[in-house]
C-alpha cells in the first residue's frame, strides 16, 4: 500500500495480487459470483452453503468496516450450487477511506476469478412514487462524488485491470436486469419492484430538502452513500454487474418538509424486514443465470 497525495492510500497491482494469493492459499472455493451486502442486508451470507470465512482483519492493509449493521468478513461458499463470495461489510467514502480502499475488494474478487458482481444497498426514495420497502433494480447511476472529481479510477491507470477510459454506459447488465424482472414477478414482488437510477452522495449527513429536489430534477430515483465506486472499478476490470437497492426511507423534498427526519435505525429496520425477500430473489436469479 502506498500513500499518494490527494488520492490518499492506493494499492499497487502486486499488493492486490498478494491479498488474492493469501485468500487463495486458505480458501478452497473458487468464486465466480461476488456479492456485496449493503447496510442491513448481511443475511445473504446466511444462505451460503459449505461456508468458508475470511475476516478482513486477516488481510494486511485491507480496510475494516466501521459502520453499525456491517460486519467485516468474506463468506465463501455456494448458492444454488454456484461458487460465490459475499462481502459482509463494505466501505464508504464517509468513513474516511480513500477510493482505492473502498474498491480494493473488487479487484481482489476479480483476481480470485469472480466474473459477475451483485451489489446491494439501502437508499432513500427520491422518486415520489416510491415507497419505503420497495426494491429497485438499478438501471443506471449518477456518481455525484465522481462528477466532482472523486472517481475511483483517478490516478495512474493499471492496464492489467483495465483500460484508461472505460465506458460506463452499459454498467448494469441488461440481461441480468431482464432476468431479475422475471424472477421477481414469479416471486410475486411486482407491487414493490421498481427499476431506476441510483444517485450516490458522499454522506454521512443525509441530504437537505433542496438537495433532494436537485437530485430529483437531474433524474435520480433513489439516493445512497455507496455502490458507484465499486461498480466503476468492477466495470473497469470487466465484471458484469447487477445492482439492487432497497428503499429504506422516503427523502424529504424541498417544499414538502415535515417533522420527520431520516435516521440510520430506520434504514436498519427496513433492511431486516426485506432481507428474506432479497435473499429469495438473489437465489432464484443465481440459479437461473448462465
Ligand atoms: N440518503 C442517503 N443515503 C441513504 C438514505 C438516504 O436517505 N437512506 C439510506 N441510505
Amino acid at each position: 500500500m502506498e500513500s499518494s497525495g490527494r488520492l490518499g492510500k492506493t494499492y499497487s497491482y502486486d499488493s492486490i495480487e498478494s491479498m488474492a494469493n493469501l485468500i487463495r492459499g486458505k480458501i478452497n472455493i473458487k468464486p465466480v459470483i461476488g456479492i456485496i451486502c449493503g447496510t442491513g442486508l448481511a443475511g445473504l451470507g446466511d444462505r451460503v452453503e459449505h461456508k468458508e470465512v475470511f475476516s478482513y482483519e486477516d488481510i494486511p492493509d485491507f480496510p475494516v468496516s466501521t459502520v453499525k449493521g456491517h460486519k467485516s468478513k468474506f463468506v465463501f461458499g455456494y448458492i444454488e450450487g454456484k461458487p460465490v463470495m459475499c462481502m459482509l461489510g463494505r466501505f464508504h467514502f464517509y468513513e474516511g477511506y480513500s477510493l482505492s480502499e473502498l474498491t480494493v475488494s473488487i479487484r481482489v474478487m476479480s483476481l480470485l476469478g469472480v466474473k459477475t458482481l451483485f451489489v446491494t444497498n439501502a437508499s432513500g426514495g427520491v422518486n415520489r412514487d416510491y415507497k419505503v420497502g420497495d426494491m429497485m433494480i438499478i438501471k443506471d447511476h449518477i456518481n455525484m462524488p465522481g462528477l466532482a472529481g472523486n472517481n475511483p479510477l483517478t490516478g495512474p491507470n493499471e492496464e492489467r485491470f483495465g483500460t484508461r477510459f472505460p465506458a460506463i454506459s452499459n454498467a448494469y447488465d441488461h440481461d441480468l436486469r431482464r432476468l431479475a424482472h422475471e424472477v421477481a414477478t414469479d416471486l410475486g414482488y411486482a407491487s414493490f419492484l421498481r427499476e431506476g437510477v441510483y444517485c450516490m452522495v458522499a454522506g454521512p449527513s443525509f441530504e437537505s430538502p433542496a438537495e433532494i429536489r436537485f437530485i430529483n430534477c437531474v433524474g435520480g430515483d433513489v439516493v445512497g452513500m455507496s455502490t458507484c465506486p465499486e461498480v466503476i472499478v468492477a466495470r473497469h476490470c470487466g465484471l458484469r454487474v447487477f445492482g439492487l437497492s432497497l428503499i429504506t426511507n422516503k427523502c424529504i423534498m424541498f417544499g414538502e418538509e415535515t417533522e420527520d427526519e431520516a435516521n440510520h435505525e430506520e434504514v436498519l429496520q427496513i433492511g431486516a424486514k426485506r432481507n428474506t425477500d432479497i435473499q429469495a430473489l438473489f437465489e432464484k436469479l443465481i440459479s437461473k443465470m448462465d
